[in-house]
């Protein structure tokens, strides 16, 4: 892979990257075409990551979509999938792994211990077989997001870092590969998520500054929707991940809470006028 990379790039051909769990859908295809429109060649890496996966969680029934995933991509024009084996990503004695930023230290990195150090490494291990010259991730994940941003700073990884909009479904539901897990029940209950961010947005849009009060809105509307566990719900700035108290710049509103046994995140950018 690398030899097939380095030679585009001997050749002056720009390569954009999408690294994926698989399981693909239109938020990720957005992210191929997103590459398609800022390079010449696009690559797209299929590989789930037991490293990020805590113990309990779902990396065992997490969805194995290949065929389907190849023919989504083929479809919306990738050049090439990198669809590495466990042995290749982490062969016998492997024992390096990165440290995360302090970005990651709350919210997933607290609900999911070891998370993002799984999800470092691998990114990292995916840049290194991969040298392209963008890479691009979905918002979704934003706290990931800047995971990847500070990893990149302060490593020094060759690469640009894309972060592109959340794709959602007509109702305002993220898309996540997850949500497969949902039944028409769970489905219905999961948009309390997206009502949970509307609701900050709301609050804010109408004046409120004191963020407390907008995330007590937040757990209410949470609550009102009967999801079953509320890992978090917060507002906080942008950069650090740091809860936002008195509200005088822009914070994203974040989210986290189980709809059965299936965890979902969302979050969403909130302007605060001067
Ligand atoms: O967002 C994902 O699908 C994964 O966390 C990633 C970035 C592909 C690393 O395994």
């Amino acid at each position: 892979m690398q030899d097939v990379v380095l030679e585009l790039r001997q050749r002056g051909i720009r390569v954009g990257v999408v690294p994926t769990m698989g399981a693909l859908h239109e938020g990720h295809l957005s992210l191929v075409r997103a590459s398609r429109e800022c390079c010449d060649r696009t690559i797209v890496t299929i590989f789930v990551n037991p490293t990020q996966f805590g113990p309990g969680e779902d990396f065992q029934k997490y969805p194995r979509t290949l065929e389907s995933d190849l023919e989504a991509i083929r479809g919306c024009g990738a050049d090439i999938a990198f669809v590495p084996s466990h042995e290749e990503m982490y062969p016998s004695g492997f024992s390096t792994y990165v440290e995360p930023p302090s970005v990651g230290a709350r919210w997933e990195g607290e609900c999911r211990p070891g998370h993002f150090r799984g999800v470092a490494t691998v990114v990292l291990k995916l840049f290194q077989a991969i040298p392209a010259h963008v890479a691009l991730f979905g918002r979704k994940d934003y706290q990931q997001c800047r995971v990847i941003q500070e990893m990149v700073r302060d490593l020094n990884v060759p690469v640009e870092v894309r972060v592109c909009p959340t794709v959602r479904e007509s109702d305002g539901l993220a898309m996540s590969s997850r949500n497969r897990y949902l039944d028409p029940r769970d489905r219905q209950r999961a948009l309390s998520l997206y009502r949970c961010l509307s609701t900050a947005m709301e609050a804010v849009a109408g004046g409120q500054r004191d963020g407390r009060l907008v995330v007590e809105a937040m757990h209410r509307t949470l609550r009102d929707g009967n999801v079953d566990r509320i890992d978090y719900a917060a507002l906080v700035e942008p950069e650090t991940l740091q809860p936002a108290g008195h509200l005088s710049r822009d914070v994203v509103a974040i989210v986290a809470a189980f709809v059965g046994t299936t965890r979902l995140i969302d979050n969403a950018a909130i302007h605060v006028p001067e």
